[in-house]
């Protein structure tokens, strides 16, 4: 049986600030899914958030960019922001919702997609990744390790099945141009370009012996699409596990070491990628630190038999401890890089103003003694 996996997800308003978002948001998510599953619009459905992003991940017959589905997470989106995130005040209501209207598809529309569409093996197990406070390039790093790390990934080595490697699909963000790249003939050749956060960012990954599809992420560049700030487009991402493909415990354990990613306060820092449960799944020190929640499911004919919450594990506290002391370490450097992102990359910047400010002061370096003297003078 073919099934769609589509999560979807927007930031339509936070409770408080930028830390979470509001019970009532996902009621009302949650009344429009089921109200599409009784119609036999879905399969099934599970609505979660991580920090102020709503998710919806849904499962259908429908296919991958279907307009019906895209449609009802716009519709689903609009009606929260309509009747719970503005009335409530919640901070940036609406926020994602770029477009006037739902044309076709939400993609760069605001909302961030990730969607498979699937032939169900005899037992599919799935893991769901959302981040808040980041940006799709979070997931190069833990994607790398899970398919093309054999020291993160033990199959790789010792399962027959996966030793052939994987197929890594690269999108080059400013020019919207994809490559796809061999692992392991052409580590390097990856390397060299998702080792670049600003530009190269991994969208899927397929096992090269069969081209089974294995990991699917979101990649939108709201700022890109928006032309100005409105808020990283924090991403999300759907691995499948087993057999064949890296262990559940392998795809997790690319997530042990919390790797500095771009976002954090202002989308505008570097910091850590925090692990957490869904009860810890919101950001406060610092709008952060950046964090992202792992939900497994056993899918059966399209239903979500989950989720578990697979990083409310103490075999995580290692790495949340370590997360808090990168934290505690990047944060003492204030306003200096490397914890602020270059100036390019920044998505507030006071800077163009400081300089414009400044022009007629600026003088040629060699000319400065006689600017002294000047001043010296007129004093
Ligand atoms: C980062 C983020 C927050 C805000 C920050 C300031 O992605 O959303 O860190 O950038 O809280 O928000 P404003 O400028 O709206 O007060
Ligand atoms: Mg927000
Ligand atoms: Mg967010």
């Amino acid at each position: 049986m073919k099934v769609t996996v589509t999560l979807i997800k927007a930031d339509i308003g936070g409770w408080v600030g930028h830390s979470t978002v509001h019970p009532k948001q996902l009621e009302l998510a949650k009344k429009k899914l089921q109200e599409a599953k009784e119609n036999g619009l879905l399969i099934d459905y599970y609505v979660f958030h991580v920090g102020d992003d709503v998710q919806l991940l849904m499962t259908h017959t429908k296919g991958e960019s279907n307009p019906e589905i895209h449609k009802l997470a716009w519709d689903t989106f609009v009606e929260i922001t309509e009747k719970v995130s503005k009335p409530l005040k919640l901070y940036g209501a609406g926020q994602d919702l770029l477009a006037e209207a739902f044309s076709g598809n939400v993609r760069g529309m605001g909302p961030g997609v990730a969607e498979m569409e699937i032939e169900e093996r005899k037992s599919e197990p799935i893991i769901v990744f959302a981040a808040d406070k980041t940006a799709p390039s979070a997931w190069n790093f833990p994607l790398y390790k899970m398919f093309a790390d054999p020291f993160n990934t033990a199959g790789l080595v010792i399962d027959p099945s996966m030793h052939d490697g994987f197929k890594f699909e690269v999108m080059d963000t400013l020019e919207n141009k994809v490559v796809i790249l061999n692992a392991p003939e052409e580590l390097y050749d990856l390397l060299a370009l998702i080792g670049s956060y600003e530009r190269y960012v991994i969208r899927r990954v397929w096992r090269k012996r069969d081209d089974l599809i294995a990991a699917v992420a979101s990649v939108t560049r709201l700022s890109l699409i928006a032309g100005k700030y409105v808020g990283k487009d924090d991403p999300v991402l759907i691995v499948r596990a087993q057999h064949g493909l890296p262990a559940v415990g392998e795809v997790l354990e690319a997530f042990s070491f919390p790797h500095l990613v771009e976002g954090f306060m202002r989308g505008s820092h570097y910091g850590p990628l925090m692990p957490v449960s869904l009860k810890d799944a919101q950001c406060t020190r610092f709008d952060g630190p950046p964090r992202v929640v792992a939900l497994g499911f056993q899918l059966h004919n399209g239903v979500l038999e989950g989720p578990r919450d697979l990083f409310d594990d103490p075999a995580f506290d290692y790495t949340r401890r370590l997360a808090q002391e990168i934290t505690d370490y990047v944060r003492r450097h204030g306003p200096f890089e490397p914890h602020r992102l270059p100036s390019a990359e920044m998505e507030y910047t006071t800077l163009p103003g400081v300089l414009e400010k400044l022009k007629d002061r600026f003088v040629p370096a060699e000319k400065i003694e006689a600017k002294i003297k000047e001043t010296e003078t007129h004093e």
